[in-house]
C-alpha cells in the first residue's frame, strides 16, 4: 500500500514534520520529485534537521528511504546531508537507496539557474538557485546525465562534454561568463561518483517488489500543489509535478498501488519567491505571522510572504490530488490573533469567482472575499485532544473543513512529533 503526502499550498506546509510523524507506521519513505530546492524540517528531541534530498523518514533506525527517479540530485547537497546525519549519529548506509534513473544536477545547472533568473528582469521567478529548472530542462532536452551515467566514468565524460558544448556557448557568447571545463567538473565530482555507487539500485523494481510483499510506502512530496508546473501559478512555479500524480511517474509505480492521499495545509498561507498570492497580508499582521511562525525559508533563508488561509486553493488541491484527508499544521501560530480570516472567494471586475482561476491576470488582481472567526488566546501547543482545543480554534478548523470539503484528521500545534492531535 502506498500513501502519498503532498503540499496543498505553495510549499513549506510542514510536510517534513508530518512525514516524520507518519513514518512510524510505514516501512519505506520515498521522495518522488523536486530536488535540493526542498527544505523539510524535522524536530526530534529538540534537535532540528533540515532535509533537502534525503526523505524525512531517515531518522528512524529501521526504515528504508528511497530517492526516486523523478528527483534531481545535486551530489554536493546530498553528501553534505549524509555527512551531517552521520556526524549526528544517524546511520544512512544500507537505509538509503537512490534511483539509477534520477538526473544529476551539476555546477552548470546551478550557475545557469542563477544567471537566467537575473536575466529574466521583470519576469524574475525568485528560484532557489539550486539548478532545479535547468536540470529538468536538460532531462527533457535529452542531454541530462542520470545517476547510472554519472557512475560510469566513460559515459559521464562523454555526456558532460555534450551538455557543456551548448552551455559554454551560452556562458561565453550570451551571458559573458567564464566557460566551464568538463575535465575540472569530472575531477571535482570523482569523489561523489565513487561514493554514490553504494546507494544506487533500480528503485522502481525494488519498490514494486516491496509493495507486492505487503510493505507500506509513504511517498513524500516536495513543494506544493500551486508550485506544480502544470497546475500551479505558472510561470511562478517549480519545474516538476509535486501533485499526487507525480508520485507514480517519479517512483515508477502504478496508480493502482496508491491507496491514500494526505494533504498538508498550513493554518494560514505562505509563499517564497515571486508570483500571485491573493490572501497575502502586507501590513504588520503579516509581519506578526512571519515572526511568530518563524517563516524564513529552510533552504534559502529568505523571508516567506505570509497571508490568510485560502480555502479556494486548498479545495482545488483536494480535487486534483484526490485528497482523502488533511493535516492542518501550525495552528499554534494563530494563538493571540484577535480575528482570523479565511479566503472563501475572489472578486474580479465585479464578478464573484468561486474556483481557482488559471488566468493569472485574474489571480494577480482579484479581491478576496473573506469569512472571519474570532481568535483565541490559550496556549494550544500542549493540547493532546481535539476537544481540549479552545472553542474558537475548533470553530476555525470546522469552518476550513466546510469550505474545502475535506476532513481534517490531524492538527499540528508545534514542530515536534508529539505536538500532533489525532481527531
Ligand atoms: P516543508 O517544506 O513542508 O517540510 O516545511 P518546512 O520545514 O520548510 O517549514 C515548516 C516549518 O514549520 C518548520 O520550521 C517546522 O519545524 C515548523 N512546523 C511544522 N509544524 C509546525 C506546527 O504545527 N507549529 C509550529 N509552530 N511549527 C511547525
Ligand atoms: P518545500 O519542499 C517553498 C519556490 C521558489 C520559487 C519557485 C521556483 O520545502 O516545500 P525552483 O528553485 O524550484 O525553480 O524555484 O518555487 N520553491 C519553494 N517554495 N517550498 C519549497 O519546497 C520550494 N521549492 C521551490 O521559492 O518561488
Ligand atoms: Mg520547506
Amino acid at each position: 500500500m502506498v500513501t502519498v503526502v503532498i503540499g496543498t499550498q505553495w510549499g513549506d506546509e510542514g510536510k517534513g514534520k508530518v512525514i516524520d510523524y507518519l513514518a512510524e507506521n510505514v516501512d519505506i519513505i520515498a521522495r518522488y520529485q523536486g530536488g535540493a530546492n526542498a527544505g523539510h524540517t524535522v524536530v526530534v528531541n529538540d534537535k532540528k534537521f533540515i532535509f533537502h534530498l534525503i526523505p524525512s523518514g531517515i531518522l528512524y533506525p529501521n526504515k528504508i528511504c528511497v530517492i526516486g527517479n523523478g528527483v534531481v540530485i545535486d551530489p554536493v547537497s546530498l553528501f553534505e546531508e549524509i555527512e551531517y546525519l552521520e556526524k549526528s549519529g544517524i546511520d544512512v548506509e544500507k537505509k538509503l537507496f537512490i534511483s539509477e534513473n534520477a538526473h544529476i544536477t551539476l555546477p552548470y545547472h546551478k550557475l545557469l539557474d542563477q544567471i537566467e533568473d537575473k536575466f529574466r528582469g521583470k519576469g524574475k521567478l525568485g528560484t532557489t538557485g539550486r539548478g532545479i529548472g535547468t536540470t529538468y530542462t536538460d532531462k527533457f532536452a535529452r542531454i541530462g546525465i542520470r545517476v547510472i551515467d554519472f557512475v560510469d566514468e566513460d559515459v559521464f565524460m562523454e555526456k558532460l562534454k555534450i551538455a557543456l558544448e551548448l552551455k559554454n556557448y551560452l556562458f561565453k557568447e550570451y551571458y559573458k561568463e567564464e566557460i566551464l571545463s568538463p575535465e575540472k567538473i569530472f575531477k571535482e565530482y570523482e569523489i561523489y561518483r565513487k561514493e554514490i555507487k553504494k546507494f544506487v539500485i533500480n528503485t522502481s523494481l525494488y519498490l514494486n517488489e516491496e509493495i507486492e510483499k505487503g510493505k507500506k510506502v509513504l511517498a513524500e512530496g516536495a513543494q506544493g500543489t500551486f508550485l506544480d508546473i502544470d497546475f500551479g501559478t505558472y510561470p511562478y512555479v517549480t519545474a516538476s509535478n509535486p501533485i499526487a500524480g507525480g508520485a507514480c511517474i517519479g517512483l515508477g509505480i502504478s496508480p493502482k498501488k496508491i491507496k491514500k492521499i494526505i494533504g498538508v495545509a498550513k493554518a494560514y498561507t505562505t509563499r517564497v519567491g515571486m508570483g500571485p498570492f491573493p490572501t497575502e497580508i502586507k501590513d504588520q499582521i503579516g509581519e506578526k505571522l512571519r515572526k511568530i511562525g518563524d517563516e524564513f525559508g529552510a533552504t534559502t533563508g529568505r523571508p516567506r510572504r505570509c497571508g490568510w488561509f485560502d480555502a479556494i486553493i486548498v479545495k482545488f488541491a483536494g480535487i486534483i490530488n484526490g485528497i482523502d484527508e488533511i493535516v492542518l499544521t501550525k495552528l499554534d501560530v494563530l494563538t493571540g490573533f484577535k480575528n482570523i480570516k479565511i479566503g472563501i472567494g475572489y472578486k474580479y471586475n465585479n464578478k464573484v469567482i468561486n474556483e481557482y482561476p488559471f488566468n493569472s491576470k485574474i489571480f494577480s488582481n482579484c479581491e478576496v472575499i473573506y469569512d472571519e472567526v474570532d481568535g483565541w488566546d490559550e496556549d494550544i501547543s500542549k493540547v493532546k485532544k481535539y476537544n481540549d482545543l479552545p472553542e474558537n480554534a475548533k470553530r476555525y478548523i470546522e469552518k476550513i473543513e466546510e469550505k474545502i470539503g475535506i476532513r481534517i484528521t490531524k492538527i499540528s500545534t508545534g514542530s515536534s512529533r508529539n505536538q500532533t492531535i489525532e481527531r
